[in-house]
């Protein structure tokens, strides 16, 4: 079985108690924290910057935080991000002019790299920067908002970017990000994602650790 991980997206917490909502998602099973960031101009939606990542830290989080940067420029929010403590840094290659720039930047301050493809956009930003990606990650839904409906068709663009990165030999996680359920976490799977960002399906249940175990149940199927 691959080494799945389990990434709660923040958005859907509660943020007037924030700390405790990650304290409480960690303990329940979760492996990373997936932070999202939106800036009203990348996505028409504005959410949390560096200073909350650096508060999480110093409250005492350690499990790796998962940054999705869905802002336009990158390469200043990358300097602020690897500052605060992010683990890995992703972005969308439309919103970098130079993105095999942007995706040195993030390695030489010691994160791990990896880039974001919208529900439309195709996989070729990712064929010639292979070596520098520590994730590859797919929006099954269109970025801004979380508890949309997953998008069927990424299941088929899940397969490709597998091969794409079974092809290359590189140890690169292949993340989804959208409307991941229960209900659909197999399916996913078997299309070749092994991490798996689940905001309102796990925030919008009293009882984060029976989502979490009921995912993990469906994955070891
Ligand atoms: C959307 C975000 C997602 C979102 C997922 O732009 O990137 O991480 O929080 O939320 P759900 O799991 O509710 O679709
Ligand atoms: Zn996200």
């Amino acid at each position: 079985m691959p080494d799945y991980k389990i990434a709660p997206s923040i958005l859907s917490a509660n943020f007037a108690r924030l700390g405790e909502e990650v304290d409480s998602v960690l303990a329940a099973g979760a492996d990373w924290v997936h932070f999202d960031v939106m800036d009203n101009h990348y996505v028409p939606n504005l959410t949390i910057g560096p200073m909350v990542c650096k508060a999480l830290r110093d409250h005492g989080v350690e499990a790796p935080i998962d940054v999705h940067l869905m802002v336009e420029p990158v390469d200043d929010m990358i300097r602020m991000f690897a500052d605060a403590g992010a683990t890995y840094i992703t972005f969308h290659p439309e919103a970098s002019k130079h993105v095999d720039r942007s995706l040195q930047l993030i390695k030489s301050l010691g994160c791990k790299a990896g880039l974001v493809f919208n529900p439309a956009s195709s996989l070729d930003a990712a064929k010639y920067v292979m070596d520098k990606l520590d994730m590859i990650l797919l929006m099954s839904v269109n970025p801004g908002f979380g508890g949309q409906k997953f998008i069927p068709a990424t299941l088929d663009k899940l397969k490709e970017a597998r091969k794409l990165i079974d092809d290359s030999g590189l140890d690169i996680r292949l993340e989804i990000d959208g409307g991941v359920t229960r209900d659909n976490i197999r399916e996913i799977a078997q299309a070749g994602a092994d991490s798996f960002v689940a905001g309102s399906a796990i925030f919008n249940q009293d009882d984060y650790a029976a989502v979490i175990n009921a995912m993990r149940a469906e994955l070891a199927q």
